[in-house]
């Protein structure tokens, strides 16, 4: 096992296979900035599935086990469902899952479960049709989300749902989610609005705190805290007391959870990152392009794994003044996969 400097193992790779969205999200991909002229990545810049394999087995010949596909949204990728399925191959590999916004799920979801997928975590952030149009910049409307939620689960796939809070934009919709999905098979998840990127404005006033999630659940649908699933699990749990129902809350700006971060994460063109919040990656496209043997490869990734000094969620949250976040610049969601 490859142990970073602060004795954290290397157990999660989060692999971006696009930078291309068919949506817009205020807080994401704003359409002021990923306009039209905007330049994604170019065909060849994009790793082949030959090249994610590689590095996936790497990642897993140094004791990885967990793998999720993000994107922007990864079902824009075509033929993903024959990725899976070789990732699925690959000995050492426990999990694989994949963080959509769920419109494609009704066209994909059975080839992703029969390709071995077993887990989805959808996006979706009102259930008010005018408020999810505003935030998800394209005027489109929850039906379609929740079709491929239900189209996921029908499937076979668990479901998991997100729901980015950003104050003075969906807080009303805390609650009527909570009620909503509280008596649903799918676990919805609270995230605070996190400083991604460079182009989301975020500043702390924008943040609601998970403390304040809670509060306003607690007192129509008292909660519990409950143990989490493993250790590292970015999403703290809570029972709804009485009940088997849960729901989650990514607290990444308030109560963070850099101590025990598993987590690497390869961008749709090869650069390979050990932080969400890095200003910089390593690039093993150029590296597999230039010949590397499998040997090689998966010598270099633990040698960047384990120089690894990142906390950054940790150093802001300890550093009182930077309450509007870090001047320095980050790498934006959509490229590096959340
Ligand atoms: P599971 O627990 O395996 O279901 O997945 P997950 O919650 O880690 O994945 P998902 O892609 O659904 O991410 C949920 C939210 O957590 C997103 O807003 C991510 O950006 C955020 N997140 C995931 N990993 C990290 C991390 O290492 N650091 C920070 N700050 N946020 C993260
Ligand atoms: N803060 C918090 N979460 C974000 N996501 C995208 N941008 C942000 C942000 N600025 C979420 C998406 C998706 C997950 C991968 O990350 O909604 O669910
Ligand atoms: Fe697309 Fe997801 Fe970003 Fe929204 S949050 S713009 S759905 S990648
Ligand atoms: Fe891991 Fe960086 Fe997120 Fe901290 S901020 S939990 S080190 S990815």
């Amino acid at each position: 096992m490859t142990l970073d400097t602060l004795n954290r193992p290397l157990k999660d790779l989060r692999i971006s296979v696009t930078d291309r969205c068919n949506l817009r999200c205020v807080y994401c991909m704003p359409k002021e900035i990923f306009g039209p002229d905007y330049k994604f990545l170019g065909r060849d810049h994009l790793l082949s599935f030959d090249e994610i394999v590689r590095i996936s087995s790497s990642f897993a010949a140094l004791g990885g086990t967990k793998l999720r596909l993000t994107g922007g949204e990864p079902l824009l990728r075509a033929g993903l469902p024959t990725l899976i399925e070789r990732l699925n191959e690959l000995e050492g590999i426990e999990d694989i899952a994949l963080t959509t916004n769920g419109l494609l799920l009704p066209r994909f979801a059975k080839a992703l479960y029969a390709a071995g997928l077993k887990r989805v975590n959808v996006s979706l952030d009102s259930l008010d049709d005018a408020r999810f149009g505003a935030i998800n910049g394209m005027g489109v409307g929850v039906q379609g989300v929740l079709d491929g939620m239900k189209a996921a689960a029908e499937a076979g796939l668990q479901v998991k749902i997100n729901m980015v809070v950003k104050k003075s934009s969906n807080e009303q919709d805390i609650v009527p989610m909570a009620r909503y999905f509280k008596d649903t098979d799918y676990i919805l998840r609270f995230i605070e609005f996190m400083d991604v990127g460079s182009t989301n404005g975020w500043d702390f006033s924008q943040v609601i705190s998970r403390e304040q999630i809670v509060q306003m659940i607690h007192s129509e649908m008292p909660l519990e805290p409950i143990e989490a699933h493993y250790e590292g699990e970015v999403a703290a749990r809570y029972r709804y007391k009485g009940t088997n129902r849960e729901m989650g809350i990514v607290s990444s700006i308030t109560q963070t959870f850099c101590s025990n971060c598993s987590r690497a994460r390869l961008s749709a063109d090869g650069s390979f990152y050990t932080c969400l919040f890095a200003s910089g990656g390593f690039d093993l496209r150029a590296l597999l392009r230039s010949g590397i043997s499998d040997e090689d490869l998966t010598a270099k990734l633990g040698q960047i794994w384990s120089k690894r000094e990142d906390r950054y969620s940790d150093l802001r949250r300890e550093d009182s003044d930077s309450k509007s976040g870090n001047t320095k610049p980050k790498i934006e969601m959509s490229y590096i996969g959340g």
